[in-house]
């Protein structure tokens, strides 16, 4: 069977993931209405095309934070890549170098940044943190990233706690015992995560995770690293603001894919406010419900500088571990260059505001 969207990956991915994994993966927080929501936002949005505008050359490369990408997408942080392929971390990582996107590691991985960075040298990569309890597991993780040239740090500001995600807690998740959370080989963390009770991986971000951190704590981050902060979960106008004047590069307009508060809205939904709030200063970005190319220009229109993918690319890692990644990132770009081409835009410079409406401009005709 040729597989021509994101949904053909996880319609494979599911053959191929027990029942634990796959709900992990799967799942939002409460009644999963944000999880719908972000899809349901981006089909309430229309394409307006402009024609006889000559798309016979695209140019869809873009800079970001420096490094020049081949199209605006990239892999954002997922958990315990390990547990959909044993290519994990590594494959996921070199999929997204071939094809020209960033890749975010996870704090939470299951294989270690010195591993990654060793294993996808020619990839953009990025860290993403978590500030734990104990100041000192985050320095190190900071140290660790500068060393093994990491050219960003994407601070998850989300999570204080985790969501309340039912399926982990019916299936008692817990990650499989072959596995571990390759950061801190020999640090507490390792087998926490195993233990049981109410989701073993909540269990340990309650254990670990600082819920006290406020944007007093960014101006620590900084005072001990030089890389650039992305904060990442920012859904309003305020705390984009907040961002800005904490010294943050950038921000990623993002829910957590769902999985941490319900009847949040669609990041595709927040991103005007906060585009409106600092997109002049700021880098903005987005993720949560990314499937096809035209969500990517939707985003694109509305004034991120790129967006990133979660879900799909452990699909298609599950699926076919490196080569179904690079398989499902080059399904994803041939439709996005085929959307910009029918919109009417040779490159971004072309992508105007107008290009995308929402449905209700259509009712009131
Ligand atoms: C299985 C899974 C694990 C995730 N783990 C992390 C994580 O460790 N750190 C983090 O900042 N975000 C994590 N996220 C959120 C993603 O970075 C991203 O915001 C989200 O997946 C985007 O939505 P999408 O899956 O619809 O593309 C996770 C998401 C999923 C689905």
């Amino acid at each position: 069977m040729v597989l021509v969207c994101v949904e053909d990956f996880e319609q494979k991915a599911k053959e191929h993931l027990e029942k634990n994994a796959l709900d992990y993966y799967k799942s939002g927080a409460g009644e999963q209405f944000t999880l719908s929501l972000n899809r349901e936002a981006f089909r309430k949005l229309r394409l307006r095309p402009r024609c006889l505008r000559d798309v016979s050359k695209l140019d869809v490369g873009c800079k970001i934070l420096g490094e020049q990408m081949k199209w605006p997408l990239g892999i954002a942080p997922t958990a315990m890549q390990k547990m959909a392929h044993p290519d994990g971390e590594i494959g996921n990582a070199r999929a997204a170098g071939k094809a020209g996107s960033i890749f975010i590691l996870s704090t939470l991985s299951t294989t270690s940044l010195e591993d990654l960075a060793a294993g996808a040298p020619d990839t953009v990569k990025w860290f993403q943190l978590y500030i734990y309890k104990d100041r000192s597991i985050t320095e190190k993780l900071v140290r660790r990233a500068e060393k093994a040239n990491f050219k960003a740090l994407v601070l998850t500001i989300d999570a204080p706690i985790f969501g309340h995600r039912r399926a982990d807690v019916r299936n008692n998740f817990s990650l499989p015992s072959h596995l571990t959370l390759a950061n801190f080989q020999g640090v507490k963390a390792t087998g926490v995560v195993t233990a049981t009770g109410a989701s073993g991986i909540n269990e340990y971000v309650s254990s670990q995770f600082d819920p006290t951190i406020t944007w007093q704590d960014i101006k620590w981050l900084k005072s001990i690293t030089q890389l650039p902060i992305v904060v990442k979960g920012i859904l309003t106008a305020e705390d984009a603001v907040l961002a800005k004047e904490f010294g943050c590069s950038g921000v990623i307009v993002s829910n957590h894919g769902a999985r941490q508060i319900d009847t949040v809205p669609a990041s595709i939904e927040a991103l005007p406010e906060v585009v409106r709030a600092v997109g002049n200063d700021l880098l903005v970005m987005m993720d949560g419900g990314v499937l096809q190319g035209n969500d990517i220009f939707k985003a694109l229109a509305l004034g991120a500088k790129t967006v990133f993918i979660g879900r799909p690319a452990v699909w298609a890692l599950a699926y076919n571990g490196q080569k179904g990644v690079e398989e499902m990132l080059s399904v994803l770009r041939k439709d996005f260059e085929i959307t910009m081409a029918l919109i009417g835009c040779q490159s971004f410079k072309d992508i105007q505001s107008s290009m995308v409406i929402h449905e209700s401009a259509y009712s009131k005709l």
